[in-house]
């Protein structure tokens, strides 16, 4: 999974809240608490902890809700 691969990096903050921009990391691990959800190929609040790596991915720290392009 990308939360798995990016924590064996050593990151820690895959996103930053919206109200208070404190950051956030790896919580539950199985997709129930959104504090890994990041900005994946310019989709944002992908579950980093419930989605696979695939060759190529461009990932991003989120920053507040997301923005989709467009
Ligand atoms: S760490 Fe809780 S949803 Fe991913």
């Amino acid at each position: 999974m990308i939360g798995a691969a990016l924590t064996a990096l050593g990151k820690k903050v895959f996103r930053y809240m919206s109200k208070y921009n404190e950051p956030r990391g790896i919580f539950c691990a199985i997709g129930r608490c959104t504090d890994c959800v990041m900005e994946v190929n310019g989709n944002p609040n992908v579950r980093t902890c419930i989605t696979p790596v695939v060759k190529g991915m461009v990932i991003n720290t989120q920053k507040g809700l997301g923005m989709w392009d467009g």
